[in-house]
């Protein structure tokens, strides 16, 4: 085992090797950087061999956001400083004071992350003017290491289901299939990063909200163990279920995500980072990323109950995908286990031990009752918020708002629900070491991610790490078949969930994936350079949130 924090030290190394190659400056930088599909490295290369300014490779993310962002209205808002902070960065070149892993990196923010200077909307029209005065502390660590906040992105409102749709960001639409939704509820952040609107995006995940989005997207993504990311200065739902986190189009750039946001360490304001181990908090296990890792006695869990055997259109190609990459798998040196314990069935799971309605009202409360977050006019309190009328809450959400209403940390049922999750977790932790196992991998949704109108994003399986604080690295596992409407098909991804604490390991099989089944594609739709603007300011990007399906009226319970 390794910590993410080893990682980051080699990183360092790596960007200060990067300046001593640099040369000396014969003529302006005057290529303007292509940001399609592009990464940590491809930026750093740019950057330190003077073919693009921090100023040319922000302004090449602005512009293709311009272009290509009203067909799948991922953005919720450009962050007005990222062109004078690039304007610092291009001066730090020039006095060879580069520092940080993500020296440069654009990144954008799930809409329920705080950060100075930007709205906090959660997707909700009520909340607008919410206006946090201090940045959080999983924003501040992206900072010092370097990135430039670029913007917000879209987001299921609140984060309370998995379409991506809400009262201020309207509809955000799948790049791969205009009329399927992005996966949710951090959707805006995986339409966006597969559009190469930035390197890359943070989410939150309280039941699938990281790995949903990533499936969706050809993303990878982690959610990390319960403890190892503060979730303070984030718009909270369930301080049970709720994991910071974020997502890109290759392991190498979301080792490095994963290795800034854990340098946040012990949060006495998020205490289950007093869980962290020390050796994991001091960095000092040796990391293996990128090392001589394979699969040869690798031994993984296939849960057999978190797929739906039902032929259809929508999950044939989901089983298919799946018989294929555990195929690979095998071939590759690892040995698979089905797995057919009747708990891990995550419908029941869901139904019996999910523990949201009970804590969400008591945490809105204490978000919006922080002195540091302000602005105005906004609802004070959860009961506020949703008796104004201005939210959009879908009409399968309903029971759910209405329970959290009447319901609390104190009510009987959640006791009971607290008791279940910790013999699940006692099932899981049994699961694993009766077997061996290594990690346990399960499609992250049983069928294609929905389409644009449906009642819920059904056939998601994110709930057993949810209950249980477990890390997971979802990858990307392939298509289903082209069709008029997916020129490329529709994305599959798959959840490689392992014990607490073994980030490492979760990533090294991930990357090994990602070079045996190497299926990440940009989406079609955007696949040409957007035409170059040369900004003096940050363009407004607005969202349309007029494009909400009819099926999801604003302002009722
Ligand atoms: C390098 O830049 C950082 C960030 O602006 C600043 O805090 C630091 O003082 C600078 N270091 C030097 C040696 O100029
Ligand atoms: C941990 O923090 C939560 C949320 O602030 C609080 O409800 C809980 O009482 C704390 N637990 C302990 C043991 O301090
Ligand atoms: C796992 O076992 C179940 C029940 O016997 C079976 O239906 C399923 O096909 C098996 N899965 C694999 C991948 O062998
Ligand atoms: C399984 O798939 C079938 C066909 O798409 C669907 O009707 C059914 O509701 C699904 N079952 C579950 C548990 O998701
Ligand atoms: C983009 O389109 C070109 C030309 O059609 C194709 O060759 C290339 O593979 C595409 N790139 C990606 C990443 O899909």
């Amino acid at each position: 085992m390794s910590s993410p924090a080893n990682i980051f030290g080699s990183l360092v190394v790596q960007v200060l090797t990067l300046l001593l190659l640099v040369r000396p400056i014969i003529s302006g930088p005057t290529e303007a950087f292509d940001p399609r599909e592009a990464s940590i490295d491809s930026v750093h290369n740019a950057l330190f061999n003077h073919l693009a300014t921090c100023r040319h490779v922000v302004s090449s993310f602005i512009s293709r956001i311009e272009e290509f962002n009203p067909v799948i209205n991922a953005i919720i808002s450009l962050n007005p400083e990222a062109l004078s902070i690039a304007d610092e960065m291009d001066a730090r070149i020039a006095s060879g004071n580069v520092t940080g892993a993500l020296f440069c990196i654009p990144v954008l923010l799930k809409d329920n992350y705080d950060a100075v200077g930007m709205s906090a909307t959660g997707g909700c029209r009520a909340l607008e003017n919410n206006k946090p005065m201090v940045d959080a502390p999983s924003v501040k660590v992206l900072k010092d290491a370097g990135a430039i906040i670029l913007g917000k992105t879209n987001m299921h409102e609140m984060a309370l289901e998995g379409l991506s749709v809400s009262s201020f960001g309207g509809q955000t639409v799948n790049p791969y299939d205009h009329t399927r939704t992005p996966g949710g509820s951090s959707g805006g952040a995986g339409a966006a990063i597969a559009t190469s609107f930035a390197i890359l995006g943070t989410g939150t995940d309280t039941v699938n909200s990281l790995r949903s989005p990533a499936s969706a997207n050809s993303l990878f993504s982690f959610r990390p163990t319960r403890g190892l990311i503060s979730r303070a200065g984030i718009i909270p739902v369930s301080f049970t279920q709720d994991a910071a986190g974020a997502m890109a189009r290759n392991p190498k750039d979301l080792a490095v995500a994963l290795t800034v946001m854990a340098s946040i360490g012990y949060d006495p304001t998020d205490n289950t980072t007093a869980l962290m181990p020390s050796e994991v908090g001091r960095g000092e296990c040796s990391a293996s990323l990128y090392g001589n890792f394979n699969l040869r006695g690798i031994r993984l869990g296939l849960l057999d109950g978190f797929y739906n055997h039902t032929a259809s259109a929508e999950t044939t190609p989901v089983n298919g995908i799946m018989a294929n990459i555990v195929s690979k798998l095998i071939a590759a040196g690892a040995q698979v286990l089905n797995i057919t314990d009747s708990i891990y069935n995550a419908v029941a799971i869901s139904a019996t031990l999910d523990v949201q309605t009970y804590e969400y009202r008591e945490l809105l409360d204490a978000y919006l009752a922080q002195p540091h977050v302000g602005g105005a006019p906004r609802p004070a309190s959860f009961g506020e918020l949703y008796t104004g009328g201005d939210f959009l809450v879908i009409p399968s959400q309903y029971p759910y708002i209405n329970a959290a209403f009447g319901s609390s940390t104190s009510s009987q049922g959640y006791s009971i629900a607290q008791r279940g999750i910790e013999n699940l977790i006692q099932a899981l932790h049994t699961t694993f070491t009766q077997n061996s196992l290594d990690a346990i991998i399960y499609p992250e949704q049983k069928n294609l991610v929905v389409k644009i109108g449906s009642p819920s994003q059904s056939g998601r399986n994110g709930i057993l790490a949810a209950l249980t604080g477990s890390p997971v690295v979802t990858v990307p596992v392939g298509f289903s078949h082209p069709s008029g409407d997916a020129p490329l098909g529709v994305p599959v991804g798959m959840e490689i969930l392992g014990r607490p604490w073994t980030e490492d390991l979760l990533m090294d099989i991930a990357t090994y994936i990602s070079e045996l089944v190497p299926v990440r594609r940009m989406p079609v739709f955007a696949n040409m350079t957007a035409e170059q603007k040369h900004y003096s300011d940050v363009p407004v990007i607005r969202p349309n949130s007029e494009n909400i399906h009819p099926s999801y009226p604003l302002g009722v319970l």
